[in-house]
């Protein structure tokens, strides 16, 4: 077991849940049922902590709504990924001065990676009075004693504890995601890439229990999930730290093991360690799906190892072949950064040159964004925001070219897609790679997986027409 987690005990979750009790009988001497609002930036790491979070003020007594003048609650899961995020959240927290004028009992709590770096805690303190809780990921789990501190205190609670990371298991969940499901297997990360933030705000990689992890598969599939998402930062490190090691493509396994009609999909892979085990799994499982999200960052060896990656251009794309030598039709997708410091435009084309030997299905593209405390926010970055924009651009409009291209390869194909919504346009589906299907159809083919017809493809995008009479090829 990994001495440096903290394993919160089923005690200490048991006090929290007294807390939420003693807010719930509170909430209930109320004239009103007092609303609380979850605003959630950042990956999916943070969708699932916005889960618990709802857990705990469901438990509490509050209903929810997504007006910040109705609320009495407002929950802010911050992202410190890029400045960008930062700026939005920002001026979105600046923006709620309004509402707390006109209710000024209500609660402004900030909490996720943001809340965790000492500089923005300090600004929050200093210059945005109307936040009465700030605290970070560690110590999420403590929610409610701090929302009780915070209403029976009078005071404001800043909570950012220093440990290397916490699990907590059995705190409860409002899941949101209808037919679709996120699974941590792991939190934080070890790599440590020289742009990143994400190892000092969530901490030291540490694992669930692989019995903790397949309990709540099963309740997924049994409760009517079909896609089912297992989360890590590198889930290929999954389980190095536990007593008894596993690794990643076991769990993978015995997780496809469970029964029901459900896929699984797993992010992130780093390229470092995806292995060919993984890749044997996923081509051996029906029900793991046939896609993979391997972030490369950069096409180019120096900016790679400056990166502090430790992979090269010539193993990344060993992988792909290998991986397609088993899967020829696997759904590729990634990350890259363009502009990162003393990146050329040289070795930008080297980025350019992996996209057009590997031809991803899609791509997301990022701006380097320089982020305090990580070392290559210390390196000269002579490049203009120009010439980064212009060799950003030149890299979009390569890839919506192949992305385009690699989507109306499907028309004319009968996949199995699951239904898995609406929005304004129709029915919403996706294919067993994950690529947006939009089709005419009723309602009550949602959460369903049927054969759909491909008739048209864009860049972001597939459209099609249920094809129940015909069943899916293959
Ligand atoms: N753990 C995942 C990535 C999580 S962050 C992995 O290693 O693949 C998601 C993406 O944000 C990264 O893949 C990277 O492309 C981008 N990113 C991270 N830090 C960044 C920064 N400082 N500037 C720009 N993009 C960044
Ligand atoms: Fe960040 Fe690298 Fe960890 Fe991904 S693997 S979260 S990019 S440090
Ligand atoms: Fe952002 Fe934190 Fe995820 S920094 S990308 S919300 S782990």
């Amino acid at each position: 077991m990994n001495r440096q987690t903290t394993h919160i005990t089923q005690e200490q979750i048991a006090a929290q849940l007294a807390y939420c009790a003693r807010l719930h009988a509170a909430n209930t001497a109320l004239d009103h049922t007092p609303l609380a609002m979850v605003d959630t930036y950042g990956c999916q790491q943070n969708e699932a902590d916005s889960e618990r979070l709802r857990g705990y003020l469901s438990q509490m007594g509050y209903g929810f709504t997504e007006d910040p003048f109705q609320a009495d609650v407002i929950v802010i899961n911050t992202c410190a990924i890029r400045e960008h995020a930062e700026q939005r959240v920002l001026g979105n927290v600046g923006a709620l001065t309004h509402s707390k004028r006109s209710n000024p009992g209500q609660i402004i709590c900030l909490c996720g990676c943001m809340a965790q770096e000492e500089h923005v805690a300090r600004k929050i303190k200093e210059s945005y009075r109307q936040v009465d809780l700030l605290f970070g990921p560690h110590a999420l789990w403590r929610f409610p004693e701090l929302l009780w501190r915070v209403r029976t205190g009078g005071r404001r609670v800043f909570a950012q504890e220093e440990e290397p990371g916490s699990i907590a298991e059995g705190i409860p969940a409002v899941r949101q995601g209808g037919v679709k499901a996120w699974v941590s297997v792991m939190y934080g990360c070890n790599n440590f890439c020289s742009y990143c933030i994400v190892p000092y705000v969530r901490g030291r990689e540490r694992s669930r229990e692989p019995q903790a992890i397949l309990d709540e598969i099963r309740a997924l599939a049994a409760g009517g999930c079909r896609d089912i998402t297992l989360l890590g930062q590198n889930v290929n490190s999954y389980g190095k730290d536990l007593s008894q090691p596993m690794s990643f493509a076991a769990l993978l396994k015995q997780a496809a093991a469970i029964e029901g009609e459900f896929l699984l999909r797993f992010m992130t892979s780093h390229p470092k360690d995806a292995s060919q085990e993984l890749f044997e799994t996923m081509a051996a499982s029906e029900k793991i799906a046939p896609c993979l999200h391997l972030p490369f960052q950069s096409g180019n060896n120096r900016v790679l190892s400056a990166m502090n990656r430790r992979y090269t251009r010539e193993k990344y794309l060993e992988q792909v072949r290998a991986l397609r030598a088993l899967m020829p039709d696997i759904v590729l997708t990634s990350d890259v950064i363009v502009g990162f410091p003393g990146e050329t435009t040289e070795e930008f084309e080297d980025t350019l040159s992996l996209i057009e030997a590997v031809g991803f299905d899609a791509l997301f593209t990022f701006i380097y964004s320089p982020r305090a405390g990580t070392p290559a926010a210390a390196l000269p970055d002579p490049m203009g925001r120009e010439e980064k924009l212009a060799n950003f651009q030149r890299l979009v409009r390569r890839q919506d070219e192949i992305s385009e291209a690699k989507h109306k390869a499907y028309i004319g194909r009968t996949l199995r897609c699951l239904v898995d919504g609406r929005d304004e346009h129709g029915l919403t589906g996706r294919t067993p790679g994950n690529r947006l299907v939009r089709l005419e159809g009723a309602e009550e083919l949602i959460g369903r997986f049927i054969p759909v017809h491909i008739t048209g493809a864009n860049k972001w995008s597939l459209s099609g027409r249920p094809a129940l009479e015909e069943g899916p090829e293959g």
